[in-house]
């Protein structure tokens, strides 16, 4: 019976090792364990075998039993690699290229941003940052608006919950609240208060109004914020700096006209508009840019800068409203649904 058995693992342990495929291993199984094999058989053939030796043989037959196990275990964990790598198909060669291998791009948004702050670096304007989450103070009272101006209405700003705090961003009064910025025009705060001028800085980034979305309105867009302060600045400086900003990004026939309009934190403040004809998508005479204007006086007394001395200008701009007047953009909702066909465009 020892012999048998041992005949049985060899003979299992060899044909085991060749079988490649699931109904071949099945087969094998049934033959060797199944109820109708040749382990079951030689169990059964334990009846005729003399009462004192069936301890030692039982424990022969399990052991046996075992072995066989193991060995179809494995045969098995074999195949199933095998039928996997089938189904993954011929080995992948990581050296290939990509099947789209066309040229990554920057975001448009992003290109315009980089470009301003290029040509704005190249004229002394460092880049200046600023947080998103502001209080009142930067956002509204330096910059001269009152508390009952539209803009400051809970149907137009972001405003955090009462008692939230932002252990960063240090309040300057008691009682004001937190908010969204809605402009970067907190940023000309922040820079003054930390350090004394001559300033010239561009400040980019995200702004938040409480606007339902719609091809022209979104709830977050990015604007651009020019500040320059000095001795002696006047509206020729303001008008030089666009001018050459303008004809620098849309091309040297760019002329750039002044509107009168009112902002809280400008006197004289204007619109601007840039002339347009000779941009291939733009199919108006005069396109809006933005807002500028002389800073107040009462923005330099706010900060602690002597507005008889000191003088400057200021001027912000949306990023999207630019963009999608030059590509011909009728959707804000494009810049930010990251769809490749739309982004592609812009490689
Ligand atoms: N903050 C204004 C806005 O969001 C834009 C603006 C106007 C910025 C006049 C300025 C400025 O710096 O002087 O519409």
């Amino acid at each position: 019976m020892q012999e048998l058995l041992k005949d049985l693992i060899v003979r299992a342990r060899a044909e085991l090792s060749v079988i490649a495929e699931r109904p071949a291993f099945e087969s094998a199984k049934a033959r060797l364990v199944g109820p109708n094999g040749e382990l079951t058989a030689m169990m059964k053939r334990m009846g005729s075998v003399a009462k004192e030796e069936r301890p030692a043989l039982g424990k022969l037959i399990n052991e046996a039993k075992q072995q066989v196990q193991a060995l179809l275990d494995g045969a098995l964990e074999r195949i199933v690699a095998a039928e996997m790598a089938a189904q993954l198909g011929p080995q992948v060669d990581a050296t290939l290229p990509a099947p789209d291998a066309g040229p990554g791009t920057f975001h448009p948004l992003t290109q315009i941003r980089e470009e301003m702050c290029r040509i704005l670096r190249k004229v002394g304007f460092a880049v200046a940052d600023g947080p998103e989450v502001e209080t009142e103070y930067y956002c509204f009272d330096a910059l001269s608006t009152p508390v009952d101006h539209p803009a400051r209405d809970p149907q137009d700003t972001f405003y955090f919950p009462e008692g939230l705090q932002f252990a960063n961003i240090a309040k300057r009064n008691p009682g004001e609240r937190y908010l969204l910025r809605t402009h970067t025009s907190s940023v000309q705060i922040r820079t003054m208060l930390q350090g004394q001028p001559p300033i010239r800085i561009v400040s980019p980034g995200r702004v938040y109004r409480r606007d339902t979305a719609d091809a022209t309105h979104s709830a977050n867009f990015h604007q651009l914020e020019c500040l320059y302060v000095d001795r002696n600045v006047t509206v020729r400086d303001l008008k030089a700096l666009l001018d050459y900003v303008f004809a620098s990004l849309l091309g040297k026939e760019t002329k750039i006209r002044f509107r009168p309009h009112y902002f809280g934190y400008t006197e004289p403040s204007f619109e601007v508009d840039a002339s347009a004809l000779h941009l291939p998508k733009v199919n108006k005479e005069w396109m809006e840019i933005g807002g500028c204007g002389m800073v107040d006086p009462e923005v330099f007394a706010a900060v602690g800068y002597d507005p008889a001395v000191w003088t400057g200008y200021a001027f912000g701009m949306g990023l999207e409203r630019l963009a999608m007047n030059l590509y011909g953009i009728d959707d804000i909702r494009y810049f930010y649904q990251n769809d490749a066909r739309f982004l592609k465009q812009f490689a």
